[in-house]
């Protein structure tokens, strides 16, 4: 290739190593929007979307002032937009196939399947305390990223 287009080839590659554009569960790129980093990342890891089904979604956002045993409420207008972005992104695939029990990702037959090489003992570890706590383990758990390569179970 000549100059010009290498150069144009070069910033296009750039640009998207910023992206926060993540896969969700089959390979599409979704963009986590800020509110949702800021309000649903603030106690943990902003789940991807696509982990759940709808359905689960929709039960979590309707349910926010009693969610797992803490209150996380929104104003109306942000809990409407982050219930409709939710509804856009939600699982289609096989890992969002059925609501799981509680509506947890972790209680999810493929997340079971996908952890089976984790010791049972080292869940309850202080460095990890819940299975819930993505960013233990999957250091891009905060940009919603977690390929088998940036994987490590903590001491
Ligand atoms: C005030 C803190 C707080 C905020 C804010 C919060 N959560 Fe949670 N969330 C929790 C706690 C605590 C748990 C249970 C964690 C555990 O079991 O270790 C949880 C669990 C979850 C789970 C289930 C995790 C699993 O086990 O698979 C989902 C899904 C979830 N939250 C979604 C959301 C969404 C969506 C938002 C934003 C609307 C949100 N959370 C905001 C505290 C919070
Ligand atoms: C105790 C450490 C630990 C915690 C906590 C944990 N994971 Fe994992 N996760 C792993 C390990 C280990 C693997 C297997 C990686 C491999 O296949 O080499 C894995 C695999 C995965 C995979 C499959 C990756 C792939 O490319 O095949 C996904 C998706 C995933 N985890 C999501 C999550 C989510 C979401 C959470 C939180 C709700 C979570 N994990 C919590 C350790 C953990």
């Amino acid at each position: 290739m000549n100059t010009t287009t290498s150069v144009l080839a070069a910033l296009a590659l750039a640009a998207l190593a910023h992206l926060p554009a993540r896969a969700d569960d089959h390979g599409r790129a979704i963009v986590l929007p800020p509110a949702y980093v800021q309000e649903c990342g603030a106690c943990h890891a902003p789940y991807p979307p696509g982990l759940l089904p709808n359905e689960s979604w929709q039960r979590l956002m309707a349910n926010l002032p009693t969610h797992f045993g803490t209150d996380a409420s929104l104003d109306a207008p942000t809990q409407k937009a982050l219930s409709t972005w939710l509804t856009a992104t939600a699982g289609s695939g096989k890992r969002a196939r059925v609501a799981p029990p509680e509506d947890r990702i972790t209680r999810g037959d493929w997340f079971i399947r996908e952890h089976r090489e984790v010791p049972k003992a080292a869940w309850t570890r202080a460095s990890i305390k819940s299975a819930a706590n993505c960013g233990a383990c999957h250091d891009g758990a905060a940009q919603g990223m977690y390929d088998e390569d940036s994987v490590h179970i903590p001491r």
